[in-house]
């Protein structure tokens, strides 16, 4: 039978845990392939969890685990947990659950048949269809909850992954090997962020199941919700493939700009000849920052032929994006008009505008999504 380990991170959860304990391991019960065991990372509790962690320790013997460590946020205690596991207990699958019951245990066996069925890694999401938040959360808790899992799906580019932040988890060991060491420094709550991040990077198989996440009745909560959130803004911003290509497009189109203008006014070339020399270099300039910036985990190996290769492919690409510059253009003036229209002390032809919504609404979307399947895949 293979293991599957819950590993329940606490800080003053003994009243809880009383309960929590028993209600995991009841779940044994309904799974005949798999061997349930739990380890506790606790961080030197005040309220007599140490007591109760080894009670059940004799109670549970064999299959309860604990471990004690300092107190260094959420995602340190699940760092220590998982190297702990994967050198003394060796489970074939870990959980991340929170020990105050805002996570059911009664979902444990949906989690394993995910597994089963071939997924590395299952979130149990708030947001999909049948999962939920407690309706009775403040007004901010429920923006920032809601909010921020669009930000960072939107700044990810991965819309279809709804739970970026819950902290309910059934991952597959192979998977925490490989990444431990990545998310070592993020010990604060935006390690789930990071784990996740890493795993969609990997090109491990991730599924989501719908959970209903409870307010805790008992305890207290350990979030620092002002840290979280610059904690997430941060990471996703720094390590978003989607964000940084934007960046890199933006940069081209500057080196665009400037050489044409210098080809023009320093060599006095001609302006087609010249504009579409600049066109080429930035082509030149985005393919480079693309393979070594936004997309340097799945940067282009195998030599010179490869390079070559993928280049005819970009530029392929950048001449759809072309196209699709002209079509836009010529539908919206067909269809809105060309004028020319007062914005405070400045005079903006309709072009410019339909320009920049022709390259938000369709360029950008098309370029990110041919670059993912065509020239950065897996
Ligand atoms: N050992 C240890 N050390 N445990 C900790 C620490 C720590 O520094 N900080 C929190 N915990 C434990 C808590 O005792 C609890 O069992 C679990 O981690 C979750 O902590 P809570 O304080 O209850 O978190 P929350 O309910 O505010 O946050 C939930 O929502 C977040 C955002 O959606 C959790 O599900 C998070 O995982 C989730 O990211
Ligand atoms: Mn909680």
């Amino acid at each position: 039978m293979k293991k599957a380990l819950v590993v329940l991170p606490t800080y003053n959860e003994a009243e809880n845990l009383k309960t929590l304990i028993p209600a995991i391991f009841e779940q044994q019960k309904k799974l005949s392939n798999w061997d349930l065991q739990i380890l506790v990372v606790d961080s030197f509790s005040k309220d007599g969890t140490k007591k109760l962690l080894e009670e059940f320790s004799k109670k549970y013997k064999g299959r309860f685990f604990y471990i004690l460590k300092p107190k260094k946020g959420l995602g340190r205690a699940y760092y220590e947990g998982f190297s702990y596991a994967i050198s003394n207990i060796k489970p074939y699958v870990v959980f991340e659950m929170d020990a105050d019951w805002s996570h059911d245990p009664k979902k444990i066996p949906e989690f394993l048949r995910q597994i089963e069925k071939g997924a590395d890694f299952v979130i149990g999401s708030r947001y999909i269809k049948g999962g939920s938040i407690p309706k009775d959360w403040a007004f901010h808790r429920k923006l920032f909850s809601v909010l921020g899992n669009i930000i960072i799906r939107l700044g990810f580019a991965k819309p279809y992954i709804t739970d970026w932040t819950s902290g309910f988890r059934a991952i597959r060991v192979w998977v925490v090997n490989k990444l431990l060491r990545e998310v070592k420094g993020y010990n604060s709550y935006v390690f789930q962020v990071a784990l996740l991040d890493k795993t969609l990077k990997l090109g491990a198989r991730v599924v989501e199941v719908p959970i209903n996440f409870k307010d805790r009745t008992k305890g207290r909560s350990k979030i620092n919700s002002f840290q979280y959130i610059v904690h997430t803004l941060l990471y996703t911003f720094l390590n978003s493939s989607f964000i940084r290509f934007v960046i890199v497009g933006s940069i081209g189109f500057l080196i665009d700009f400037i050489s044409t203008y210098s080809f023009i006014t320093y060599v006095r070339m001609s302006k087609p000849l010249a504009s579409s020399l600049g066109g080429e270099i930035a082509v030149v300039s985005n393919f480079i920052l693309n393979n070594f910036w936004s997309f340097r985990h799945k940067r282009i190996k195998g030599g010179t032929f490869s390079y070559l290769k993928s280049f005819v492919k970009f530029n392929f690409i950048a001449l759809g994006s072309v196209i699709i510059q002209y079509l836009g253009m010529y539908f919206a003036l067909k269809l809105f008009g060309d004028f020319v229209f007062g914005f405070l002390n400045f005079s903006i032809s309709s072009w410019m505008v339909y320009k920049v919504a022709v390259i938000a609404i369709f360029v950008i979307p098309y370029s990110y999504f041919m670059y993912n399947r065509v020239v950065w895949k897996k």
